[in-house]
């Protein structure tokens, strides 16, 4: 058997011990909305990842690092609350395992959030951003080597990688909470330093509106198993030379935590509604 494949099997096998939980939703936090599950989750049941057999632990302070299985609203959701990093150097068929992991525990829909920084001129610190589409040209993509063909395709589509089903009903949710949303191009760099001024020139060309160090690579593992993915950015900082202030983690926290109620009520509207 491919070994990243049976690595999969060895984590739901843990998992399947666990809990029998059936999750309809799959949800990755970002920055800022670490406590979403202890607010927003009717919690069922949580696992940390250390309980999980070969599971990548994460090393980010401020990531909890567990699975949470419960309900929001009526909705079975499964919340990966620490995600992991490729710039925590995990090869990225680690990065990208907890997603398939809520995949194959039968989550179909894929709700993804980060914090980002802005590309965009017209983007300010503290806005939403609904990823339209992505770039990761400049990150390994998560499917190289052996495909596992018991998750998907070799060569898969990504003409459509988040679901304009899903961001048409989420522009709608937020319409609806008076939350204004922009919309745009997410491109992952590896991290960890944040990119030079020379670095966001270039993919503000390539077409890109927010920056960020994840989620791209989740994206495409999801796809890749027929994962429906949506994806939401929090705007914590305007990108390296956009302005005269030089970034940091802190302000990235500062913005995500200022912001974090109306992201997750956001959140919570849109899992009701998807
Ligand atoms: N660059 C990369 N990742 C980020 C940023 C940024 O400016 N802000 C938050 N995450």
């Amino acid at each position: 058997m491919n070994e990243v494949y049976e690595k999969l099997q060895t984590c739901m096998e843990s998992v399947r011990k666990e809990t029998d939980f059936q999750p309809e939703v799959a949800l990755i936090l970002g920055s800022g909305l670490g406590d979403y599950a202890d607010t927003e989750v009717k919690v069922e049941k949580a696992i940390p990842y250390s309980k999980i057999q070969q599971f990548p632990t994460s090393t980010v302070p401020g990531h909890k690092g567990q699975f949470v299985f419960g309900y929001v609203g009526d909705v079975p959701v499964v919340v990966m609350q620490g995600r992991v990093h490729y710039y925590e150097g995990y090869p990225m068929t680690d990065v990208v395992l907890p997603t398939r992991l809520m995949g194959s525990l039968g989550a179909k829909k894929l709700v993804l959030t980060n914090a980002a920084g802005g590309v965009n001129y017209h983007f300010r610190p503290g806005d939403f951003m609904l990823i339209a589409d992505h770039i990761t040209t400049a990150i390994p993509n998560p499917l190289i080597g052996a495909n596992i063909d018991e998750l998907g395709v070799r060569f898969p589509d990504m003409s459509e990688a988040y679901s304009l089903r899903m961001r048409d009903i989420i522009k709608k949710v937020a319409m609806d909470m008076g939350i204004y949303l922009r919309e745009g191009v997410y491109a992952q760099l590896t991290g960890p330093t944040y990119e030079t001024p020379a670095e966001i020139r270039m993919i503000r060309s390539w077409g890109a509106d927010a920056v960020g160090m994840s989620t791209a690579c989740e994206t495409i593992a999801a796809r890749h198993m027929g994962m429906e993915v949506c994806g939401i950015s929090c705007i914590t900082n305007l990108a390296a030379g956009m302005t005269r202030e030089k970034l940091s983690h802190k302000e990235v926290q500062e913005t995500a935590d200022r912001v974090a109620k109306q992201f997750k009520q956001l959140v919570t509207g849109v899992i009701e509604n998807i």
